[in-house]
């Protein structure tokens, strides 16, 4: 397979399930982004989010991105990773960027309680609308292929081998 392999989309995709998928059947690396950087950080999410702000974890988003491309196959990313001008531009030259893509009602059930996601935790169902439309651009910018999430894992990761 042609890698890193660059999951992104918006919270609630299933970048996660899907990451781990694909890696565990072509045993292949495979990191989170979110949990690389709560490990390396040792902070939640949240904790980042509340005693830095949103900027400084778009910044470590691309800090530690910069250091997984070049040392895991597979990569999930967080569905803000695209809000970050830096990260942003270095997944605009990745070959291989899949875009997850689900509808919004079903994303909006999945994390609109979560505590550990901050953009969503709380919001109203236009808020993350407002949020979502305004990122949906620039997924698709960077992506080669866009998949619905919806399907099976096994859809989609054959949806996927089949583009690469
Ligand atoms: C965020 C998405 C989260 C995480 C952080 C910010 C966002 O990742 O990076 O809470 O702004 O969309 P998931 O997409 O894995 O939930």
């Amino acid at each position: 397979m042609n890698t890193p392999l660059i999951l992104v989309g918006f919270m609630g995709t299933g970048k996660t399930t899907l990451g781990k998928h694909i890696a565990e059947k072509d045993q292949l690396t495979y990191v989170d982004l979110d949990e690389f950087i709560v490990q390396q950080e040792a902070k939640s999410i949240p904790e980042i989010f509340e005693e830095f702000g949103e900027e400084t974890f778009r910044s470590l988003e691309y800090k530690y991105l910069t250091i997984c491309i070049n040392r895991f196959d597979i990569i999930s990313t967080g569905g803000g990773i695209i809000e970050g001008e830096h990260a942003y531009n270095l997944l605009k030259n990745q070959n291989y960027v899949v875009w997850l893509d689900c509808e919004l009602n079903i994303l909006y059930n999945r994390i609109k309680n979560d505590s550990n996601r901050p953009n969503a935790n709380n919001k109203s169902f236009s808020k993350l609308k407002s949020l979502y439309s305004s990122r949906v651009s620039r997924y698709n910018e960077i992506a080669f292929i866009k998949v619905n999430s919806s399907k099976s894992l096994s859809n989609l990761y054959n949806e996927i081998m089949k583009s690469m």
